[in-house]
């Protein structure tokens, strides 16, 4: 996408379309809607008056200008209400104008940028304004030989009539595009189905990234992920075809004696359920099973292209969990990575395992802190349903400094507890721990068997099941893969940095 910025009046803009915002209840268009209803003569004040244009939330219309100003349309587009008005709200709304210009069918457009008093500077509002735009018109359609609909916005410009604001606005625009654009990436390899993105594929991902930004890559094979003694690893992949992956990710970081922060990703590229096979409705959606990894090679691009002041380390360990002839059982005793033995009570718990031996890899960074990201339980979904990741640690500062990443980011995680009482129901005859508890908290148990891997090092796991895809589209996101995790964890080595 090319994104100009200009200094310029709308009211003399040249453009196929120019994007204005009017906030709902006000009787007067505000900002540059404002501006530009006096050029016309009060035409918006009218459509406003005469109640076809309320703006409410997302709410558009199109104007045509018959030559009156040099913009060939107007699109409207609805704020709802002014004391509503966050930095969500303005992805929504710029996404929704960014469709709504492509249902018209024009490839370019113009925009102003909504007017939000003190509450946001500039650069803060542009951000949002692209991410959202860019987001919005994502649609993934690698398989469609036929296109139905090819038009494609390639261009966009956002105006603003202050030539001393225009440096802010930049700098906006270019946080918000390498964002945006890293989501989707990341939303493209988590729709991938199963026979396209393979742990290999996946490994050969991350190696591209490593070719186009400052980064190192390791792709770890059979070979070195035995020498390792990744047992869980391995026997998660014996019942599959495809040999695993270990993908080791490095960002040394741009500066000095930087913290190290290892981030690990649960990389299952497909999800029968093994063994423990899963019921067969839906079981196609189960190709997300890699978002978190996907995720974390998201964010690690973004880190690296940013320049960020840390050294981030990516982990995914990649396997498909499928019943083949040599697949792992329920009832096998697994010897992890740490030496601690798990008994399989579900091969359906297969993310936990795979997990278990790269947050044992992750010790040897001595990090200042683990993340860890997964689609790991339906129990999430359960217990918070589509709108913020399940988040567990062992050290609130860390926890507290995810929560209000993740409210700027508009990807909202909410804490669950991780008393030690809940590690009764992991509690094994046979071995030192077993993959599953019974039915109760779901999402509980399986953060607290990722926390018999770690140490002392403060660390979070995100249960990302409910938010990594979505069915019927929202928002800004259409339907399939959402990229959570990526504009979470980036504003969250921002916000670590300022303080
Ligand atoms: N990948 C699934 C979790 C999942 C389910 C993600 C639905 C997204 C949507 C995971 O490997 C799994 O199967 N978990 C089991 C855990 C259970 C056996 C404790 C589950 O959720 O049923
Ligand atoms: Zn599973
Ligand atoms: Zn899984």
């Amino acid at each position: 996408m090319k994104i100009n910025i200009e200094k310029a009046r709308v009211e003399k803009v040249r453009a196929e379309a120019v994007v204005v915002s009017v906030y709902e209840k006000d009787k007067l268009p505000g900002g540059e809607a404002g501006e530009l209803d006096k050029a016309l003569g009060g035409k918006i004040r009218d459509l406003i008056k005469k109640g076809d244009f309320k703006g409410k939330l997302s709410q558009t219309a199109v104007l045509y200008t018959w030559g009156q100003i040099p913009a060939k349309r107007i699109l409207l587009i609805g704020l709802g209400k002014r004391e509503e008005m966050g930095l969500e709200r303005l992805r929504q709304v710029a996404g929704k104008a960014g469709s709504q210009i492509r249902e018209l069918g024009l490839k370019s457009f113009v925009t102003t940028l909504p007017e939000t008093g003190k509450k946001f500077g500039l650069s803060q509002v542009s951000q949002a304004v692209v991410e959202g735009i860019i987001l919005a018109l994502y649609r993934f359609r690698q398989f469609k030989t036929k296109d139905e609909d090819k038009t494609e916005i390639t261009q966009f410009t956002i105006i603003h009539r202050d030539p001393k604001k225009i440096l802010e606005i930049k700098k906006g625009v270019k946080l918000g595009q390498i964002v945006a654009e890293a989501v989707n990436w990341t939303r493209d390899l988590v729709n991938l189905p199963g026979n396209e993105l393979t742990p290999q594929r996946l490994g050969r991902e991350a190696q591209m990234l490593a070719r186009q930004f400052p980064l190192k890559c390791k792709v770890l094979g059979l070979p070195e992920i035995k020498r390792l003694k990744m047992n869980c690893l391995l026997q998660v992949a014996k019942g599959s075809r495809q040999p695993p992956r270990f993908i080791i990710l490095d960002y040394p970081g741009k500066g000095r004696r930087l913290k190290t922060v290892v981030l690990v990703g649960k990389g299952i590229t497909f999800d029968s359920g093994g063994i423990s096979i899963k019921p067969s409705a839906r079981m196609e959606e189960m190709k997300y099973d890699m978002a978190g990894g996907a995720a974390v090679l998201g964010a690690v691009r973004v880190a690296a292209q940013l320049g960020l002041p840390f050294r981030i380390i990516g982990l995914v360990p990649a396997t498909e969990n499928l019943p083949g002839g040599a697949a792992y059982k329920p009832g096998d005793i697994l010897t992890s990575c740490s030496g601690k033995t798990i008994e399989i009570i579900t091969t359906d718990a297969e993310g936990r395992l795979i997990l278990a031996d790269a947050l044992t890899y992750a010790r040897r960074y001595r990090p200042e802190a683990i993340i860890d990201l997964a689609t790991l339980t339906g129990a999430c979904i359960i217990a918070l349903g589509y709108e913020a990741s399940g988040m567990l640690g062992n050290n609130q500062r860390l926890l507290a400094r995810l929560k209000q990443a993740g409210e700027e980011a508009g990807e909202r995680v909410w804490e669950l507890p991780l008393w030690k009482e809940y590690d009764e129901l992991l509690k094994s005859e046979v071995a030192d721990v077993k993959n599953v508890g019974n039915r109760s908290a779901g999402v509980i148990t399986g953060g607290a068997f990722l926390g018999r891997f770690i140490n002392k090092t403060p660390w979070a796991h995100l249960d990302i099941a409910g938010t990594a895809w979505n069915d019927k589209g929202k928002k800004y996101m259409s339907p399939g893969a959402t990229g959570v995790g990526v504009r979470l964890l980036t504003r969250f080595f921002q916000n670590w940095d300022k303080k």
